[in-house]
């Protein structure tokens, strides 16, 4: 076999492995074989030397054009393969879009949250300030200025956590009564403010008492307010919770920072006032304390009672949510079962 014929069955060859080639690690086994330095076409082109001066061109020539046409072969091949595995990689790395996706759970504020929105809501709609205080509060807040001096025999209903011995867990939201009165600017118009937050009492935990708990606090101070505005106003908020057609009575009550005190009682929602197993059977349910701003309260705020008065109420949240949801162990509420919470889903 000449050289010619040599590099003729070479090119044939590389041709038809290029062909059949499947993969690019096979493609550039065959670009090494072929064209490497080691390769057979350099070790065909060897055979030159023996060739005559005449003949040695022509074969040149030829050689050259059969490298070319391989190189071109191998290179086409190449991309070739290079396409069809980015393809296949495209193909398997597929996402389809149109597939359901994995649901994320949603909550929801906490049904006590939830009644607190409320109330504070509709306040607000009536034209309150909210005013947010602090959960640790100055003794002389939480007592004094509420005209329960040091050895006040109520005191005892609310011992609480002290921090230090003039700094406590606030025992109730009143403290916001004293604050916001010593700030507010009487000139400008009348007090209106509802205050919603955390209290905590030494409290024994059972059914129906949590050393912590939640109030909101309400007080209007201004001129001309009477019994009568307290009473409204009352109403209006039983009817926004409980339902449109119930009345609220008042009790006589004691507290030593309202005087008259009142605890407000609601139409039995339940019975609508026949009487029934959650009224006791009085037809009447307690639902909160309230009464006129003590004049000493307003004096030791630095309010004239002879210009100023006006009435306050305080509420309890977790005891609107278990009458409203007919919840019978406010431990319930603490301990964050979800199946539990869930049924207070606002969304429905
Ligand atoms: N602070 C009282 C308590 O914790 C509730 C209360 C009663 C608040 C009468 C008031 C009020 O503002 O006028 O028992």
């Amino acid at each position: 076999m000449d050289l010619k014929e040599k590099l003729a069955d070479l090119r044939q060859q590389g041709l038809e492995d290029i062909e059949n080639s499947q993969d690019l690690k096979r493609i550039n086994e065959i670009r090494v074989k072929m064209l490497g330095k080691k390769g057979n076409l350099t070790g065909v082109l060897r055979g030159m030397r023996d060739i005559s001066a005449e003949e040695r061109p022509k074969v040149g020539q030829f050689a050259n054009k059969v490298r070319d046409e391989l190189t071109a072969a191998i290179e086409e091949r190449h991309a070739a393969l290079e396409q069809a595995a980015l393809n296949e990689k495209l193909k398997a790395e597929t996402i389809d879009v149109t597939l359901p996706g994995s649901p994320v759970a949603q909550g929801q504020p906490h049904v006590i949250q939830q009644i607190i929105d409320q109330v504070v809501d509709l306040f607000v709609s009536m034209g309150y300030e909210v005013a947010v205080g602090d959960e640790v509060e100055q003794e002389v807040y939480n007592f004094e200025k509420l005209n329960l001096p040091k050895d006040h025999p109520a005191r005892d209903m609310q011992d609480t956590f002290y921090v230090t011995p003039s700094v406590l867990m606030r025992t109730q939201t009143s403290p916001m009564q004293a604050r916001m009165l010593e700030k507010h600017d009487f000139a400008k118009g009348p007090l209106k403010m509802i205050s919603p937050g955390k209290v905590y009492r030494r409290d024994t935990d059972d059914a129906t008492h949590s050393h912590q708990f939640n109030q909101i606090e309400g007080m209007v101070v201004g001129k001309h307010i009477t019994m009568a505005d307290l009473k409204g106003t009352l109403k209006v908020v039983a009817r926004s919770l409980f339902g449109d057609k119930l009345d609220v009575r008042l009790r006589p009550s004691y507290f030593p920072f309202t005087e008259p005190s009142v605890e407000a009682d609601i139409t039995c929602f339940n019975c609508m006032g026949k009487g029934c197993a959650i009224c006791k059977h009085t037809g009447w349910i307690e639902v909160l304390g309230a009464g006129m701003v003590h004049p000493n309260v307003l004096k030791m705020s630095g309010v004239d009672p002879e210009e100023y008065g006006g009435f306050a109420f305080g509420l309890g949240p977790d005891r609107f949510a278990m009458l409203k949801y007919g919840v019978d162990d406010i431990r319930n509420f603490y301990q964050n079962d979800v199946r539990f919470l869930n049924q207070f889903d606002e969304k429905g």
